[in-house]
């Protein structure tokens, strides 16, 4: 039966099938969104999030089919990944960035101190979010916010969509990142659907005191940039880096620290993280993100075999008693480096003293007392998802591994890998920082094929080119790395990113 308008809007369909027939995904992702997107910038580039449109039925699929669609639909969209090096950087407009207070890519740092002094004009109101959002400063003392918060990350903190692990964030762990000595609750930014008040996305900080080179600063340190993956490419992030800097200014702040995988305007420094595997059988079967099984199973096996016991006479749990030592030590230990966080007693205690499941510190005391060497790791678990016998994945990381002259440093992490592997670890992540490269390769770590790189927002200062010397939460450059090839840094930097990226 005719209905009269049928057979056209048939034929109007079939048209445009054949209008996009033959184009890839992305093209037809960008026809079918305009320029200007739902947060209010103009973008170059719109179309992975785009797909909800075309295909209105993925809303009703399960959250994991969706993922799986979504990583079929990021191989298909050419080009739309965020720089890893320097020359892929050059490319882009960075379009957000280059209104920020930071470094441009390539321009020499002259002199050292703060680009704007912002926060005078740090306004009162925030920024306005899209009709359908609202922020909400985060209550994480509520367990309820908490565990909404642990949800968001769990399914959305993750750069590794290759279906194989999702991290598994503990509570504890979000309180010990989130919630050290000063924190603010002010400066725990969250965007909700203001339909069903979902949480779609957050942003964090964290006061530290940062010294960077002769100049000692209070800095926001950041944590946790997270945006749902439904919300991706539309220009969230933009708007929570602006919220957050303007409440960190509105406490008087007006620098900020802060780590990424990928490369934006303009890294300080840049450190490889490394691995080392200590159940290697249990990574290879969850096959693991970046672990290989190059070797016949039963050569690995003894390649990576560990002693029973540690060898360290003095190898100690850390206890409240050794708080003051083990400041004083890490004190000393760090003078050499360009890029710290200065800390204090309480500071030190939060961050080192040990707490179940989340941050373990050894230290090696002598008999009169004296300290001679701290090692610490914070462990992060993994969902394994997709395997029968294999649930989780335990990774370790290294946070502080030091000695004083004399103490013997190898041993020290090679002892630190023989408690992490009795705790049930199944694998070590090191940056190559601070006095770590004098342990790594002897150790059997290798590079993970993931770097690091350090910002600092609203400060202006030479590259620090040598080794960077952090572990996750904590910065430190090394001294020596003032130098007048600060020009060539970044050069150097590119031929060093380049490398790594021809050897994985
Ligand atoms: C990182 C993340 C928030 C970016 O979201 P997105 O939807 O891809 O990007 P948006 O469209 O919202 O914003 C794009 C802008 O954010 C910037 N950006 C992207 N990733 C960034 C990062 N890690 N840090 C700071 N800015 C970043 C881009 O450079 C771009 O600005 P530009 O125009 O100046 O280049 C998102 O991919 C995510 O949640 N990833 C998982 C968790 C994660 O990796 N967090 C970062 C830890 S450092």
């Amino acid at each position: 039966m005719d209905h009269g308008g049928g057979p056209k809007k048939s034929q109007k369909k079939q048209r445009k099938q054949d209008q996009w027939r033959g184009e890839r995904p992305r093209d037809i992702f960008e026809k079918v969104w305009s320029a200007r997107d739902s947060f209010g910038e103009r973008t170059r580039r719109l179309p992975l999030t785009a797909f909800a449109r075309p295909l209105p039925q993925l809303d009703s699929l399960p959250e994991s089919k969706q993922q799986e669609i979504q990583r079929a639909l990021h191989l298909f969209s050419f080009g739309q990944t965020m720089p890893r090096t320097l020359q892929q950087a050059a490319r882009r407009a960075y379009e957000f960035w280059h209104t920020q207070p930071v470094p441009k890519l390539g321009e020499t740092a002259m002199g050292r101190g703060q680009i704007t002094a912002g926060e005078a004009s740090a306004r009162e109101e925030p920024y306005s979010l899209p009709r359908g959002f609202s922020w909400d400063t985060l209550e994480l003392s509520r367990p309820s916010v908490m565990q909404e918060l642990r949800t968001l990350l769990n399914e959305n903190y993750t750069e590794d969509d290759d279906n194989t692990v999702a991290p598994d964030l503990s509570v504890d762990y979000l309180q010990w990142v989130l919630q050290p000595p000063n924190w603010l609750a002010q400066w725990h930014c969250g965007v909700r659907v203001e339909s069903n008040k979902k949480l779609v996305g957050f942003i964090a900080a964290v006061p530290a005191d940062v010294h960077v080179y002769d100049t000692v600063k209070r800095m926001a340190q950041i944590k946790f940039l997270c945006v749902h993956k439904k919300l991706r490419l539309k220009r969230m992030t933009p708007v929570l880096i602006r919220e957050l800097a303007r409440r960190v200014r509105r406490q008087g702040v007006g620098q900020a620290a802060y780590t990424a995988s990928v490369v934006l305007p303009t890294p300080l420094s840049s450190c490889r993280l490394h691995h080392r595997p200590l159940n290697l059988r249990k990574l290879l079967e969850v096959q693991y993100p970046g672990i290989r099984g190059d070797m016949p199973p039963q050569r690995a096996l003894k390649f990576y075999r560990l002693p029973e016991n540690t060898k360290t006479a003095g190898l100690r749990p850390m206890t409240k008693d050794h708080i003051e030592r083990v400041r004083r030590l890490l004190q000393a230990n760090l003078s050499k480096f360009h890029l710290k966080a200065g800390w204090s007693r309480e500071e030190v205690a939060h961050w080192l003293l040990p707490r179940e499941d989340v941050i373990d510190t050894y230290v090696v005391e002598a008999d009169d007392g004296a300290l001679t060497g701290v090692v610490s790791f914070y462990g992060i678990s993994s969902k394994v998802l997709n395997h029968r016998l294999h649930g989780s994945v335990r990774a370790a990381h290294l946070f502080y591994a030091t000695s004083a002259a004399g103490g013997d440093l190898v041993q020290l992490a090679e002892d630190a890998l023989v408690l992490l592997k009795s705790k049930g670890f199944d694998i070590v992540i090191a940056a190559d920082v601070m006095d770590n490269n004098r342990f790594l390769e002897q150790l059997k770590f290798s590079f993970s094929g993931k770097w690091l790189h350090y910002y600092l927002y609203n400060w202006r200062c030479p590259t620090l080119i040598s080794e960077p010397v952090t572990l996750g939460l904590i910065l430190k450059f090394k001294k020596d790395s003032r130098t007048i090839l600060s020009r060539a840094c970044n050069t150097w930097l590119n031929i060093k990113i380049q490398l790594t990226i021809l050897s994985t």
